[in-house]
């Protein structure tokens, strides 16, 4: 990060339709007369050079003030206030929304459950103070006075390039017990590694966590966003070092490697939505899961797994394999792979789940069929038969539904 300067790093990494819709928040923000900031993650990520899509500014003072103000100026449109969160969704002349925050104190009266905001508006030194690592806490200013300098609180440019997560205080943890996961899902995004004294606060926290109140909410964002990176290393670490303790009491044993080729091999490319549930399914059972909040999908994911998993098969033939795999979601039988390394559910996802019968009901019907149920019963023999047998043609299957239909 030492060659460009943020300028010019702000001028790669935004495209024309964001820097333009800067400039006008900027505008607006010098002529109403507060100070405004891009803050958190994107200035973490700027410096970082990376892709940025999305971009949060804080306003020092009151955000809902500032954008009806904007509204009435004619800088911009406002989408929605949350009153409550002090936070609006502004829109751009150029379609762009945006989201403008308020500068906040939160406190968290219980630990481990939803931070509270104790007051609205205050100074940007307090809002840095309530964030979790030093490099989540560098803000960029937008006035035209400063506009692209950089505040630096905590010593987040330091960490920066030393490639460091480092906590702003010892309770951050016992506070927000949802920043372990963070913390190892930017270990493996940004490359970074925990502080010393930061993994000691990490290591403690869950050599001592039993079952503490904890917001599974937010335990179930975070780590849908740290399994969606898809790292082996990441699952592995988060199994070793205990980090799973926030999401079930106990787990199965499973490796990251597995799972991760299990995936690369069975998930189709365009199914990927469910991929970090795979590695949630492959751990945890129906009932740890029923805290994590999961909607109906994500849980027949889970209950389907654990289905297959109390059954002990012994498959005699493929029909017998198709049958045992043939309710169950892609997801949960790429769990059971890489759990088991069944080359039976291999076979059904590669080969046997694709295989059909050539004969429909019409085709049935055509041949003389008149039973509902006989045309159901027939379906399924004609299954049986292609799936057992070796190069059944059409011509096989016709013959066997004239048989059935003759003996019936
Ligand atoms: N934040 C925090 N504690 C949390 C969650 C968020 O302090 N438990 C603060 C951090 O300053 C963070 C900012 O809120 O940078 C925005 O959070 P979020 O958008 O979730 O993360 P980013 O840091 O922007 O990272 P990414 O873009 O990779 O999600």
């Amino acid at each position: 990060m030492e060659n460009l300067s943020v300028l010019e790093k702000l001028h790669n990494s935004f495209d024309d339709k964001l820097l333009d819709s800067i400039k006008i928040i900027s505008n607006c923000a010098d002529t109403f007369g507060i100070r405004a900031f891009i803050i958190g993650g994107v200035v973490r990520d700027l410096l970082l050079e990376k892709p940025i899509y999305d971009i949060d500014i804080v306003v020092e003072g009151n955000a809902i003030n500032f954008c009806r103000y904007g509204e009435e100026n004619n800088f911009f449109q406002i989408c929605r206030i949350s009153e409550e969160f002090g936070t609006v969704k502004i829109r751009l002349k150029n379609n762009l929304e945006i989201d403008i925050a308020s500068t906040r104190i939160e406190k968290y009266p219980t630990s481990g459950c939803l931070p509270v905001i104790e007051k609205l508006g205050c100074t940007l030194e307090e809002d840095i103070k309530r964030r979790d690592f030093t490099v989540n806490t560098l803000a960029l200013c937008l006035n035209s006075k400063n506009f692209g300098t950089l505040i630096d609180l905590t010593g987040g440019i330091t960490d920066i390039n030393k490639k460091e997560l480092k906590i702003l205080h010892d309770k951050s943890f016992i506070d927000d017990p949802t920043r372990i996961i963070r913390a190892l899902r930017f270990k493996y995004k940004l490359n970074f590694n925990l502080e010393k004294h930061t993994q000691k606060l990490c290591d403690d926290y869950l050599k001592n966590f039993n079952n503490n109140p904890i917001c599974y909410e937010r335990i179930k964002q975070v780590t849908k966003l740290a399994f969606s990176l898809n790292s082996a290393k990441l699952f592995d670490e988060f199994v070793f070092k205990n980090i799973y303790k926030l999401v079930s009491t106990s787990i199965r044993k499973c490796s990251g490697t597995k799972i991760f080729e299990a995936i690369s091999t069975f998930l189709p490319k365009d199914n990927l939505s469910n991929l970090w549930l795979i590695y949630l399914a492959c751990l945890i059972n129906t009932q740890d899961a029923q805290k994590l909040n999961l909607n109906t999908k994500e849980m027949q994911i889970i209950v389907a797994l654990e289905n297959l998993l109390t059954q002990n098969p012994n498959f005699q033939n493929n029909f017998e394999i198709y049958n045992f795999f043939k309710q169950s979601p892609i997801e949960s039988i790429i769990c059971y792979i890489s759990l088991t390394n069944s080359t039976a559910a291999k076979c059904y996802l590669t080969k046997l789940k694709n295989i059909k019968t050539d004969l429909n009901a019409k085709a049935l019907i055509q041949l003389g069929y008149t039973e509902g149920k006989l045309i159901g019963y027939t379906l399924e023999k004609l299954l049986e038969a292609k799936l057992n047998k070796k190069n059944f043609s059409k011509n096989d299957e016709i013959q066997l539904a004239k048989k059935i239909l003759l003996d019936f």
